[in-house]
């Protein structure tokens, strides 16, 4: 990973570079970092704040050999490396809530956007989004967030080196794709659920078209969520939001 790597003081968005790049015919692996994002992308159309130099705005191109049914597994695979960086690097605790948001202390430091360019059923690429709040104080986290969002550095109390964080997701990152590729996606699911939020436990989930209470299992071989209803039944899901408290 990176051995093409982009980097940039503002850009709109890391994302739509790496479309580019990607229409260009840039290999698998090509990376783009920014110190600033001026239109940073959240899933469901959401604003992904980016303040210069204050976090990790990063976007990977991957050009997989996968059905696009399992392309999800990838953005597991991302949030399993974000939470391994951290665990092994600090005394904090990550946890991922599914799909891909990166709690500390139940507060979200970290999200991951997976966009895919499919035909008929072929991946063309993938361009894999990851955005990390590290070094922002907590009067620079916007207010109306401060509740349910934080930092690496709120969390932990010190500052982080951003471009050896940087380089060492990459090699992790690179580590772990090796793993999916050669023995599939069940080391990968195990460590996710190492990390998995609320896993056991009652939680509210709410889709298009309810909201019902249910007991987190776990996650399926190709990334769904499995959950329990109250009536036993239990669900899989491709597509949910997870409350609790
Ligand atoms: C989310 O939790 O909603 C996903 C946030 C993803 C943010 C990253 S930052 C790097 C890349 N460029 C963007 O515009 N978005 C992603």
């Amino acid at each position: 990973m990176g051995n093409e790597l982009y980097h940039y003081d503002q850009v709109e968005s890391t994302q739509e570079i790496v479309h580019q790049l990607a229409k260009q015919g840039k290999p698998h692996g090509t990376v783009v970092i920014a110190d600033e994002q001026v239109k940073g992308k959240g899933r469901m159309a959401r604003n992904w704040d980016s303040p210069k130099g204050k976090g990790i705005w990063m976007s990977i191109l991957l050009r997989p050999n996968l059905p696009p049914l399992q392309a999800p597994q990838l953005t597991l695979l991302a949030a399993t490396v974000l939470a391994k960086l951290i665990a092994e690097n600090s005394d904090l605790n990550p946890q991922i809530k599914w799909p891909n948001d990166l709690l500390i202390n139940h507060k979200k430091v970290s999200g991951i956007l997976t966009e895919m360019q499919a035909e008929q059923d072929t991946i063309q690429y993938i361009v894999l989004g990851m955005g990390m709040n590290v070094n922002q104080g907590e009067d620079e986290i916007p207010e109306k967030i401060r509740y349910k969002a934080s930092s690496l550095k709120v969390e932990g109390g010190h500052d982080w080196n951003i471009q050896a964080t940087i380089q060492h997701i990459l090699r992790l990152f690179e580590r772990t794709y090796d793993v999916f590729e050669s023995q599939g996606f069940e080391t990968i699911k195990k460590e996710w659920e190492h990390f998995g939020y609320k896993i056991g436990e009652e939680i509210t989930i709410s889709t298009m078209k309810e909201t019902w209470k249910a007991t987190l299992i776990g996650i399926e071989p190709d990334g769904a969520l499995r959950a329990r209803r109250r009536n036993g039944r239990e669900e899989k899901l491709y597509s949910a939001e997870i409350h609790w408290g």
